[in-house]
């Protein structure tokens, strides 16, 4: 029986994955073509694999995503939940790790989810892509299997949704894993019911904002109108009446999650997004930490927003289990980027890949602590965040820089 090393995917699977559909159905085929490959010791068995994985294999589940219908949508209430969660009252701390991009059942996955372990962290949270393509399989093999390196927060996890959950459709997702994702809530325990949610601390509140579902849409439709990633009626209807974020008597500092990032300098902005929070939050939005992944990529920037959009500084930590890219910004917002790490890790098909790794926010009153850890368990960088209760503004202090980020400009 071949060993769990070697049924995880290869990350040269993963070099140079292209951010289209079509090419991560073909991935994820010739993964399961390579599974099969390991079982079977025969060129005949090999054969009939390739033919039956990558081609029949490929068309059908091709044709049934891309013509078949998306996942209904799943919003609170529902099943008596309102996604809301107060976080512990244990220890005077609240620890969080923070892993997106992750879920590639890979060896380097293995090895974050094992040091976020290590911390033994309140929470985990999964800020969304399941590759290739989020099925049910995929979702399995990364969360559910004996052999998964998904580590669960002794007192919850939840997961957003990314581009590739949906690139299914989103049914493993919302089907799955979000029945798999559970979370204290008092004296019970809840089941994640819908994409998105709101961790309830004294003084901080943490929201997971999906911009999944809304980030495919119909064939050829999604060329003619490329998806904004927006947040849903429901979505809005709940984070304006059951989250209350435009109420300015609650001076809480604001912490956003989401998969895509508002705004980058390395690939697309999704500024709707932020517009929809402004709207909700009023001309006196107060600036917010927005945590996103999407981008195989660690970055920094400083407090930027669109006009009509809330201010954010923006933090990309999409180096859960992707190769890490670490190419040059060229898309903009270069007078925010503050900080990237470009360090290579080692080449893979003569391509230089940066560091995974994994974020890990502590909670103490007023303070909220970021630390940035490599695969090595190296923090590349630490910042302090506290919030002023009086007006609920936010402020940072940068209490360590690796030497080896790179700093934009420098
Ligand atoms: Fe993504």
């Amino acid at each position: 029986m071949a060993d769990i090393d070697s049924q995880k995917r290869e990350k040269e699977q993963y070099v140079d994955l292209g951010h289209t559909e079509l090419e991560n159905h073909l991935k994820t085929q010739v993964a399961l073509y390579e599974k099969k490959t390991q079982y079977t010791g025969n060129t005949t068995n090999l054969l009939s694999a390739f033919f039956w994985y990558n081609l029949f294999g490929f068309a059908y589940h091709y044709i049934r995503s891309r013509l078949g219908p998306k996942a209904e949508y799943q919003f609170y209430p529902r099943n008596g939940d309102d996604g809301l969660y107060p976080t512990h009252t244990f220890t005077d701390s609240v620890t969080l790790a923070l892993l997106s991009d992750w879920a590639t059942d890979t060896k380097e996955s293995d090895q974050i989810g094992h040091l976020v372990s290590t911390y033994d962290p309140d929470y985990t949270i999964h800020l969304g892509d399941v590759y290739f393509v989020g099925t049910p399989e995929e979702v399995e093999a990364n969360f559910l299997a004996p052999h998964s390196s998904w580590h669960y927060g002794k007192h919850g996890s939840l997961a957003l949704s990314g581009n590739h959950e949906m690139y299914s459709n989103g049914t493993a997702y919302f089907k799955k894993l979000l029945p798999a994702m559970k979370i204290r809530k008092g004296e019970t325990v809840a089941t994640q019911q819908a994409g998105f949610f709101c961790l309830e601390h004294e003084h901080w509140r943490i929201i997971g904002l999906d911009t999944g579902y809304t980030s495919t849409n119909r064939p050829f439709l999604e060329v003619l109108f490329k998806p904004d990633c927006h947040l849903r009626e429901e979505q809005l209807d709940w984070l304006k009446n059951v989250v209350r974020l435009g109420d300015p008597s609650d001076t809480r500092g604001i912490i956003l999650l989401s998969h895509h990032p508002y705004y980058s300098s390395f690939r697309d902005d999704h500024p709707v997004v932020g517009r929809q929070l402004r709207k909700i939050m009023g001309d006196s939005a107060r600036p917010v930490v927005w945590i996103w992944g999407h981008e195989h990529r660690l970055s920094f920037y400083e407090k930027y927003g669109f006009p009509d959009g809330i201010q954010a500084w923006g933090r990309c930590v999409g180096i859960g289990g992707m190769p890490v890219e670490i190419n040059e910004p060229n898309r903009g917002h270069e007078s925010q980027l503050v900080l990237y790490d470009q360090r290579v890790r080692e080449r893979v098909r003569r391509k230089a890949v940066g560091y995974n790794g994994f974020a890990l926010m502590t909670i103490e009153g007023t303070q909220l602590k970021l630390d940035y850890i490599d695969q090595n368990k190296q923090t590349v960088v630490s910042e302090q965040w506290s919030v002023n209760r009086e007006n609920g503004e936010l402020a940072v202090k940068t209490l360590f820089v690796h030497p080896d980020m790179t700093k934009y400009g420098q």
